[in-house]
């Protein structure tokens, strides 16, 4: 079974048809990449997955649960990361805290312990 099956993808912007039955599957371990030229559909593809934009028709399965519709912090949640096309950096902040940013949803602790530094900082693991 693969881990990643999309299926008959459709998604426009008023007349504009960025994605046409799209379909493909990836399996587990798998490397697959997207190419194609500029206004293609690559970006409007993975923000469908991610859970940014919301196909009008189509399918999106992972692990066998349909994820189509769901939202954008529920589908991070189930693991499924990417990077942006324009990469933005916290200007005051370390390559670290930059890195951990983008695993926020795994950290485990709540406002009093982060206060009194008990758990969940990443100099403390
Ligand atoms: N939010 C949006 N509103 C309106 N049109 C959009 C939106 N997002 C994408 N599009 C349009 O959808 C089409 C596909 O764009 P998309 O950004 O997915 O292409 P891409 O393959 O990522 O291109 P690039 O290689 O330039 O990054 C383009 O015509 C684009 O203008
Ligand atoms: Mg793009």
């Amino acid at each position: 079974m693969p881990d990643l099956e999309v299926e008959g993808l459709f998604l426009s912007f008023g007349g504009i048809e960025a994605l046409k039955d799209i379909s493909f599957s990836i399996n587990n371990g798998e490397i697959f990449s997207i190419i194609g030229p500029n206004g293609a559909g690559k970006s409007s593809l993975l923000n469908c997955i991610n859970g940014l934009y919301h196909p009008q028709k189509g399918k999106i399965i992972f692990r066998q649960t349909d994820i189509t519709n769901w939202s954008a912090d529920k589908i991070a949640k189930l693991g499924i990361g990417r990077t942006f096309q324009n990469l933005e950096l916290f200007k005051g902040m370390s390559v670290l805290d930059n890195l951990m940013l983008g695993r926020h949803n795994y950290l485990k602790y709540h406002i009093i312990s982060s206060a009194i530094w008990l758990e969940g900082h990443p100099e403390k693991r």
